[in-house]
């Protein structure tokens, strides 16, 4: 389970790494599910893709084994204050090597909150767990962070009354668009396989290159707090509720409240 220190760590950091129980065979299944979900070369066009994902739509048994364990969802109760958690999105990201080429990333928030969105019981906000099913090395394409800076966006949108009015959602904002503020500099997160990134997409962030040889598998899964509404663009509310219906039936029957069919987006 998540320690104290961790959590502490989650929320000065925005980010943290912690080990979890699942077993390497659980994870060499991941792997090949995502390989077959995930083929570098397009199925249509046959053209070579660097980064291939699916958001939803995942019902492949060892992924929902994943899922649904109550592990994740401890932790996401305690990291979110909350008594109770529910799904918010999830997808599959595979990161295919491009040896020789430049390690670059480009930098962003998916969501911002105030400061109050942080501190209040439960939090008013998404935590994303970023399971990693193959080591993480700093060439692997690492996620890009600067810890702390979710704090400081929080901050700068609490004193200025309009931004502190707007309800938290899902809406993509570059680097560049971001209030300019004291980040601190770009550190990558890596992680051994079966450790799972807990974190939030509000602090500023990127995908990058992969350098390295071996391609670079990301499970992700996302929680809110039940009765906790954050809104999505409006193509994705409606995969999300279409998906959540279908995904409650491939539950197992004691893993269903992970489910909110009541979200309208
Ligand atoms: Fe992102």
């Amino acid at each position: 389970m998540i320690t104290k220190e961790q959590v502490e760590q989650f929320d000065t950091q925005g980010a943290v790494t912690i080990d979890t129980p699942l077993t390497s065979d659980q994870l060499a299944a991941a792997r090949r599910v995502f390989d077959e979900l995930l083929p570098q070369a397009d199925p249509s066009s046959g053209e070579l893709r660097n980064r291939v994902g699916q958001t939803g739509n995942i019902f492949e048994q060892e992924l929902l084994d994943i899922l649904q364990s109550p592990f994740l969802e401890d932790v996401a109760k305690k990291v979110l204050r909350a008594e109770a958690v529910t799904f918010f999105q999830t997808a599959i990201i595979k990161a295919y090597p491009e040896p020789g080429a430049e390690f670059r990333f480009s930098e962003h928030t998916d969501i911002q909150y105030c400061s109050s969105d942080f501190e209040s019981i439960p939090r008013r906000m998404v935590c994303s767990h970023f399971l990693w099913l193959n080591d993480v090395n700093e060439k692997r394409a690492p996620m890009m962070h600067r810890p702390g800076s979710h704090l400081l966006i929080a901050r700068h949108r609490q004193n200025d009354p309009e931004l502190a009015k707007a309800p938290p959602a899902v809406k993509g904002t570059s680097k560049e668009h971001l209030p300019d503020l004291p980040y601190s500099e770009p550190v990558p997160v890596t992680a051994r396989a079966g450790q799972v990134s807990v974190l939030t997409t509000s602090m500023v962030h990127a995908g990058s290159t992969n350098v390295d040889k071996e391609p670079r598998y990301a499970f992700v899964i996302t929680f809110h707090p039940r009765n906790f509404y954050i809104g999505l663009p409006e193509s994705q509310a409606q995969a999300k509720i279409k998906y959540d219906r279908e995904l409650q039936e491939h539950l197992r029957s004691d893993r269903r409240h992970l489910i909110d069919t009541t979200w309208q987006g």
